[in-house]
């Protein structure tokens, strides 16, 4: 992968993006599954709806959503548990999709979830945010170790840099945040334990040729189509950044590779192809309303699988034919 490679296909699938129009996508409000962009909270069924009326069994998800004081309908219905007291519960379970991209260092425990009822787009801002601030640490690991590994001064030298972009990105994004009354979500990062090159080249395939090139890509398509003009403008500084942070993770993937043996080359291929199904499948049920995707700029979930498919097929063609 050069620069000459990826600018032509990002500028490509550019051209599909609505300027400043539509757009569904994906995110969400509530605490989530760590290895996974899914997000669910349980909550107890409540004594009355919005309306007056008393719940059912028949009652459908999106009132008792409306009724708790959710912002994003959820996907799914009931059950019931036992309580710690012995009393039946009555649950509904809560799900929305988040499908924004990023590189995410090992040992992410936090997941970017802020109190439930706070306004569904500063939650996604807030997400966002909380994506951009694991990446300062993920980049600073990241220039040790190519370091320590005995990597060109340039690539060393990028992903410093790097780290320093993300810390303004996460600025931005707290902004956003704020301003759309979800607070900045708590960190957290364990101590990094030293790894293999393969080890690296691994988690850069995953996290930087895959996610963040994808990341990269979106927030490009947020920058042009994003409704809320403030959004638009934070997005097209972050977005050339982002560019050229998906190209230091194939110039590393590049280095790193003819390091490797034939053998661990294949196992980080593997990864990556599986990183690219994981990705589809992402998008593939990504699920946000209006209020939140328009002003946004997030793709609509059959636009998030199409920008999945078509880059995969540039970058790795066949992973997911
Ligand atoms: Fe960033
Ligand atoms: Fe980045």
């Amino acid at each position: 992968m050069s620069r000459r490679t990826l600018r032509p296909v990002f500028k490509r699938l550019w051209l599909l993006a609505p300027v400043a129009t539509l757009g569904v996508g994906c995110s969400s409000t509530w605490g989530c599954d760590p290895d996974e962009n899914w997000e669910q909270q349980t909550f107890r069924v409540p004594s009355t709806l919005s309306d007056g009326g008393v719940p059912t069994q028949d009652t459908s998800c999106v009132e008792l959503c409306e009724a708790l004081g959710a912002t994003i309908p959820c996907a799914r219905i009931p059950g019931s548990e036992v309580g710690e007291d012995g009393e039946l519960i009555e649950q509904v379970e809560c799900r929305a999709h988040f499908a924004c991209e990023g590189r995410r260092p090992e040992g992410l425990c936090s997941d970017g979830a802020v109190a439930t009822g706070t306004p569904a787009l500063g939650a996604l801002f807030a997400r966002m945010a909380h994506l951009e601030a694991a990446s300062v640490p993920a980049f600073e690991r990241l220039a040790d170790e190519l370091a320590g590994h005995g990597a060109p001064r340039h690539l060393v030298q990028a992903a410093r840099r790097a780290a320093k972009d993300e810390v303004r990105h996460a600025s931005a994004m707290e902004s956003l945040a704020r301003s759309h009354g979800a607070p900045m979500p708590e960190l957290k990062v364990e101590p990094f334990q030293a790894r293999t090159l393969e080890a690296l080249a691994i988690e850069n395939a995953v996290e930087g040729c895959v996610r963040e090139t994808f990341g990269a890509l979106l927030a490009g398509w947020q920058a042009r189509t994003a409704e809320d003009a403030k959004v638009r403008e934070s997005l097209a500084t972050i977005a050339p950044d982002e560019l050229m942070h998906a190209e230091l993770s194939w110039a590393i993937d590049a280095w790193a590779m003819e390091r490797l043996s034939p053998e661990a080359r294949e196992r980080v291929n593997a990864a990556r192809r599986e990183a690219w199904r994981e990705l589809e499948q992402d998008a593939s049920t990504s699920h946000l309303p209006d209020e939140v995707t328009r002003p946004s700029g997030l793709p609509s979930t059959a636009m998030a699988r199409k920008l999945v498919r078509e880059l995969a097929s540039e970058l790795m063609p066949g992973a997911l034919a």
